[in-house]
């Protein structure tokens, strides 16, 4: 693994703004996610040495914060809201519609490659649950028929 010329570039500039080399933690671990769509081993292993610390340090950040996927995902990656306030607005229902919709259960990616699907806590939406987000995008209130919408129009 290694930064590619943009991501390089984004490092370059960020570098400038922090004094301290160590805060880019959160911010490399982000871009080598956008790059590669999750974080490898090797990744955690190459931001350590661009931020001279020691890979203990990246990898406790990157196995804290549920955003980080640890695993390659897929093209479309659902995070589905187990917590309390989505849970009570009917996420049962909702991962129950997307498991039958999509073939998987949580964790898991689909063969094509095309959906994977995690639940994960609280993605401070709560007041409009059930929530999933989907790549970047939040998707509230969700219902099974709003779910097929947004599903059966993706690319
Ligand atoms: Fe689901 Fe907070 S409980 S977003």
């Amino acid at each position: 693994f290694a930064f590619n010329e943009e991501t390089e570039r984004q490092f370059q500039e960020l570098l400038k703004r922090y004094p301290i080399k160590k805060s880019l933690n959160l911010p490399c671990l982000w871009m080598a996610q956008r790059q590669e769509g999750w974080v490898s081993q090797e990744a955690m292993e190459y931001i350590a040495q661009r931020l001279e610390i020691p890979v203990t340090d990246v990898y406790e950040v990157a196995t804290f914060y549920t955003m980080y996927n640890l695993h390659p995902v897929g093209k479309y990656h659902i995070q589905l809201c187990r917590t309390l306030s989505c849970d009570l607005r009917g996420k049962e229902e909702i991962l129950r519609h997307i498991v039958g919709k999509i073939g998987i259960t949580p964790g898991h990616t689909t063969a094509d490659g095309r959906f994977s699907l995690v639940q994960v806590e609280c993605l401070g939406s709560c007041g409009s649950g059930p929530m999933m987000q989907l790549n970047d995008d939040y998707h509230e209130n969700l219902t099974p028929q709003r779910v097929d919408q947004i599903l059966d129009q993706l690319p």
